[in-house]
């Protein structure tokens, strides 16, 4: 066992004997004539706080849910995938593993990944790994219950459960950290720049405590989450795929692109490489703030062209296509350069303020005495956790306002979800990516039960239309859950 368990190997338990598992061991038996050697479950998880900054070199704070992607396999003596889901909605697929080994996973017409895109992506990670030296094939049943496209990670689930299943059946052991950087670079191959989060807290996540997750090299430390505090996920109703349109890559291209003429304007030299803001943070040696106050100087105004920014980093057109810009970001011709870059850099803040409130709840216990902000000591008890509480709040809305108002990335629906919340003083956040899915909201303890039926009524019923008894699957409170398992 290692100091934190990061460099451990993702744990393998027994097969633990529960209405899913059998279920999905007699449909496997039904499917493929056979029982399953074996059993991956991989979780989905609600990011805390710190969005979109993973894949701009700084810390976030997800947890692990309890809902996770659930596969069962067997190996087989031939080189085949056979790949079949429990939802019949998503069609089976059977194919010659060597023969996708080295060509592009394709999209549908409309740009949509198909639903195997994301086993593919696992599986080509998991060959490249073995120099496409493996041994055997793979049948595969697939068991969802986080909802899709709904910001809480069930795609990454997918690609981490199928490259973790198929590195187990090849005897591979690589250890949390390695794998966690692997599915990272596999879920790539659908065609978005992701950070690493979601692969991150997959294999790193402990049960009862969230994650700090930080990167180069990836670390992941365990945060304790007031007592007192529970939090609420609640699904927008909107769907958001973030590989089907290209927003997602065209925020991480204008971060990397702000990174690149911050460097530049302040006189230091860059390079062809990929620079993220946390880069230029590191080569200008400034804090979080100066960053901001060189935002501010550098990049005033509120949308660049393609030949400003050219003129600013001192490169062709045809240089920043080739050089900077993705498949699907290479049409743009304007760029918000000085809203992503604010928004990260107050982002990064807000997560080091956040812990820090954590730290401090947690370290004090509920009978801590603290020193407010204005000097005076905080004495009750409960007056110090409405505090802390307070305080972890505020940055999740402060989170919010940024995503929407800099980052435009949330929805209307999540806006709306974001302005009930508030009618009963319960600060939230969109989590994920954005674009729809859910929110993730922080509500006292004693609080939730009333909280989760207000948002039933007033936005599941009210403004959804949908019947009271459906909102339950829409709606809920979660506790962090523990990483990856192989159950055998
Ligand atoms: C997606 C990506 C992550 C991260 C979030 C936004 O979930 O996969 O890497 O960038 O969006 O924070």
């Amino acid at each position: 066992m290692s100091a934190n368990g990061n460099t451990d190997t993702v744990p393998i338990r027994t097969i633990p004997s529960t209405d899913r598992i059998e279920n999905l061991t007699r449909r496997f038996h039904d499917e493929f004539g056979s029982k399953p050697s074996f059993y991956v479950r991989v979780p989905g998880r609600v990011n805390l706080i710190g969005e979109h900054i993973d894949y701009c070199g700084y810390p976030v704070l997800p947890m692990a849910l309890e809902q996770d992607i659930l596969v069962a396999a067997c190996l087989t003596s031939d080189s085949k995938l056979y790949l079949r889901n429990i939802n019949s909605k998503y069609n089976n697929f059977d194919v010659e593993i060597t023969k996708f080994a080295d060509m592009d996973i394709q999209p549908d017409s409309n740009g949509k990944p198909f639903w195997y895109n994301y086993v593919l992506c696992g599986l080509k990670g998991a060959l490249e790994y073995l120099n496409n030296d493996f041994k055997n094939g793979l049948k595969l049943l697939v068991d969802g219950n986080i909802p899709p496209a709904s910001g809480l990670s069930s795609s990454s689930a997918l690609v981490s459960a199928a490259c973790l299943a198929f590195l187990y059946a090849q005897n591979a052991t690589l250890n949390k950290i390695e794998i966690a950087t692997l599915c990272a670079k596999s879920e790539r191959y659908i065609g978005t720049q992701g950070g690493g989060m979601d692969q991150a807290i997959a294999f790193l996540a402990e049960k009862y405590s969230a994650q700090y997750i930080t990167w180069q090299p990836l670390n992941a430390t365990a945060v304790a989450l007031p007592e007192e505090a529970s939090f609420v996920v609640a699904h927008s109703l909107a769907e958001a795929n973030k590989a089907a349109t290209n927003d997602y890559n065209r925020r991480v291209i204008e971060c990397r692109l702000a990174a690149k003429v911050l460097i530049k304007a302040s006189g230091g030299l860059v390079n062809q490489k990929i620079v993220t803001l946390s880069h230029a943070q590191k080569i200008l040696n400034k804090t979080l703030v100066e960053m901001i106050d060189l935002v501010n100087e550098y990049l005033p105004k509120e949308m660049y062209t393609k030949p400003e920014v050219c003129n600013k980093l001192d490169i062709t057109e045809n240089e920043m296509d080739t050089l900077y810009l993705t498949p699907n970001t290479r049409h743009l011709k304007e760029f918000k350069l000085k809203q992503r870059a604010l928004h990260v850099f107050s982002e990064a803040l807000r997560v080091e303020d956040f812990r820090k409130a954590c730290t401090q709840s947690t370290s004090n216990g509920s009978n801590g005495h603290i020193n407010g902000s204005n000097g005076v000591t905080v004495k009750s008890d409960s007056e110090f956790v409405d505090k802390i509480l307070l305080t972890l709040g505020e940055l999740m809305s402060s989170s919010h306002e940024s995503l929407q108002t800099l980052y435009e990335c949330s929805h209307e629906n999540l806006d709306r979800l974001v302005d009930i919340s508030k009618k009963m003083n319960v600060h939230c956040r969109l989590t994920g990516a954005g674009w729809g899915g859910c929110v993730v909201a922080l509500c006292p303890k004693d609080k939730v039960d009333e909280y989760i039926q207000m948002l039933t009524d007033e936005f599941y019923v009210k403004h959804c239309e949908i019947e009271k008894s459906k909102a339950s699957v829409y709606v809920f409170a979660t506790t962090p859950n523990c990483g990856a398992l192989i159950y055998i």
